[in-house]
């Protein structure tokens, strides 16, 4: 009597869909689960599984993650489970180069630098302070009165900083705080010398209460040629929102 048995290493896709926007190559993709193993086979017939390893690959640029195994063993049982950044760790990165983005921010107290300095590090951008000529007093009272003035004049406030290479970036992210429902002049400023048009950008903001929207509305009105994406509410943002957005 004799035995024909064999070891190999096998692979079988799992029927899984879920959209993302890639990390690695900033377009938007799917995830695709497999599962790699060894087998012992005996007679051609499979009798022994083990070293069960998943995997995760993005349709849009092939990088390949290593996928936690609960998370693997779960989407095996056929549950429809989200896969979180937190479950994958990058094996092999894409063919794509990634999106480049710059953070473009201003702040007087510091609320601003801080989201600025969150999603330039989630977002793997560069970062780059807006600075005023003259610089705004700290007094919240005199502020108001500046920025209404400045409002209502239409002022373009000078700047006194190095203008980044634009070119340089497929994504724009301006933050600033809300300044009387409105961004603050010397973000105007800063629209008018960099010239965006034809630029994807979006603003994200912080504030005591008031959101996003209208400020961007607004922008969106004033300079048609950007294409403006929706704006980041960032006084409460998560990870998960940063990573999601532009
Ligand atoms: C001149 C001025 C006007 C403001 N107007 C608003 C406003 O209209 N709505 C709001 O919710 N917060 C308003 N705030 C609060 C700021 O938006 C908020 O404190 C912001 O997070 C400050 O950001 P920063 O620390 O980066 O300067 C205003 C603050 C100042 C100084």
């Amino acid at each position: 009597m004799f035995f024909i048995m064999g070891i190999t290493q096998g692979r079988k896709s799992f029927d899984y869909n879920q959209m993302m926007v890639c990390e690695h190559c900033g377009s938007y993709g799917r995830y695709q689960v497999y599962m790699t193993y060894m087998c012992l086979s005996l007679f051609f017939i499979p009798c022994l599984k083990w070293d069960r390893q998943y995997y995760v690959q993005s349709t849009c640029c092939n990088t390949v993650y290593s996928l936690a195994p609960e998370i693997g063993k779960r989407i095996a049982r056929g549950d429809n489970i989200e896969i979180r950044p937190e479950h994958l760790t990058r094996v092999q990165a894409g063919y794509k180069s990634r999106v480049k983005r710059c953070v473009i921010y201003f702040s007087q107290t510091g609320t601003t630098r801080a989201a600025a300095e969150k999603i330039a590090e989630v977002k793997k951008a560069d970062l780059v302070e807006i600075r005023p000529e003259r610089p705004y007093e700290m007094s919240y009272l005199k502020t108001v009165l500046t920025s209404l003035k400045e409002i209502f004049t239409k002022a373009r406030p000078e700047l006194a900083m190095e203008m980044p290479d634009i070119q340089k970036y497929d994504r724009i992210l301006i933050g600033c705080p809300i300044w009387c429902g409105l961004a603050p002049n010397v973000i105007l400023t800063l629209l008018d010398v960099l010239n965006l048009n034809g630029k994807h950008a979006a603003v994200f903001t912080t504030s005591g209460a008031t959101k996003p929207m209208k400020l961007a509305v607004k922008l969106k009105k004033t300079y048609p040629e950007i294409k403006w994406h929706k704006p980041l509410n960032a006084n409460d943002m998560t990870e998960d929102e940063i990573r999601n957005w532009m």
